[in-house]
């Protein structure tokens, strides 16, 4: 094993490695650390070659230490297709969608909770609790009953039925919740000692973003360790996005990439935009919105624990925080279906619109090289395409 402590990813308080834990003491977000001259000994760009084809490919630069402990749906490596079609729609030559609707229960979320399931399964947890807004407590439900662990899940009351549906079907433990995923999150903060939970909610335990990261592996290896010009990134809690950019930082340390990055661009719904609020004020920290709404619901994030990190990403990337309206994210799905053959969820449809904003305003090229992350399938959300 590789991994020689936990951070702060703000007052940089180091912890013991392998280690059950969810905040830093300062109440903000921890991150794994590893010795890469250690990891880069055996795992080079050279070696993935005859790997697994899951995340698991990059095990050197992942926390789990025992294999047995591993657990796997077939996680990760999900394809990286060019979108030509759609690209000639918008005058374009260089786009992709990388699609994250393949992976296990059909979203990025499987990613995360693979490591973070697996972790807890090395040390030891005894039950997990979640709150979520679909995507991530399908996953968890999955990778729960994998592990034998009881999973308790607590969305709000009005998320997409096909979420509900497989948690239950996956026997996990289902509340809804009259409220939003934050008020899910308070639940899970008041009853967790007593209920005797491990929290795994979005950045506040530090594996999740170690599965997301590997979303940073794959589209270096993919594109052939030329990474893209800019990425379009749907945005809730952004553990993909700040996994991305620690994935980039280890593989510049490790030799596989130079220093130039993707400029990062956060997509988020109008009804609900803290990021980009906060982005255009020159704000380091995100405001709670009151009455978040989107039918895209899992960028119904009011207010993210990880809200400094996005900010400081998409600064330090040169990129950009843009939202768009339900009605464009929702024809968006039509319009990339039809040309790619792709049904993305309307979290990752968010990304055309967005796309169509930023060539609009001369921030993105036409001969950029740009990845939209279609993050899981729309075929999650039927509720929403009822008229359509
Ligand atoms: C399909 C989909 N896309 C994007 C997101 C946002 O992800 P994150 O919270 O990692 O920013 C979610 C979160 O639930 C999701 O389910
Ligand atoms: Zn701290």
């Amino acid at each position: 094993m590789n991994v020689t402590h936990i951070y702060c990813s703000s007052c940089e308080k180091e912890y013991q490695a392998h280690k059950l834990i969810n905040l830093c003491e300062c109440g903000k977000p921890l991150m794994v650390a590893y010795d890469l001259e250690r990891a880069s000994e055996t795992l080079t760009r050279e070696s993935l070659a005859g790997r697994v084809a899951s995340l698991w490919r990059y095990r050197e630069v992942l926390p789990v230490e025992d294999p047995n402990n591993v657990l796997t749906l077939g996680e990760g490596m999900t394809p990286l297709l060019k979108a030509d079609r759609l690209g000639a729609e918008l005058g374009m030559s260089n786009l992709f969608i990388k699609d994250e609707s393949l992976n296990p229960t059909a979203s990025f979320k499987a990613r995360g909770m693979a490591v973070a399931i697996s972790m807890a399964k090395e040390l030891g947890v005894k039950k997990l609790a979640v709150p979520s807004a679909g995507n991530a407590a399908g996953a968890l439900a999955a990778y729960a009953a994998k592990a034998g662990i009881p999973a308790f899940i607590f969305m709000p009351n009005d998320t997409p039925t096909a979420n509900i549906v497989e948690c239950r079907q996956m026997g996990a433990h289902v509340e809804l919740i009259d409220g939003l995923i934050t008020d899910c999150g308070k639940i899970v903060a008041e009853r967790k000692q007593a209920e005797g939970w491990f929290d795994v909610s979005t950045l506040k335990e530090p594996y999740r973003v170690e599965g997301k990261k590997t979303m940073g592996y794959e589209l270096a290896e993919q594109m052939n360790w030329e990474l893209p010009d800019v990425i379009l990134y749907p945005t809730g809690g952004g553990t993909g996005l700040i996994g991305m950019w620690k994935a980039f930082d280890e593989m510049q340390r490790m030799g596989w990439i130079g220093s130039r990055r993707p400029r990062m661009v956060t997509v988020q719904a109008e009804g609900c935009a803290p990021i980009v609020q906060a982005f255009a004020a020159g704000a380091t920290a995100g405001a709670d919105i009151p009455n978040a709404h989107t039918i895209a619901a899992g960028l119904r994030v009011p207010k993210a624990v990880g809200d400094f990190i996005m900010l400081d990403v998409l600064r330090k990337s040169g990129g950009t925080a843009v939202s768009v309206t339900d009605d464009e994210l929702l024809a968006a799905v039509k319009v990339i279906g039809s040309a790619e053959g792709i049904f993305a969820a309307p979290e990752g449809a968010a990304c055309l619109p967005a796309l169509k904003q930023l060539l609009a305003r001369g921030d993105v090229d036409r001969t950029d090289r740009v990845v939209l992350f279609n993050t899981g399938s729309g075929l999650k959300y039927l509720d929403a395409f009822k008229e359509a």
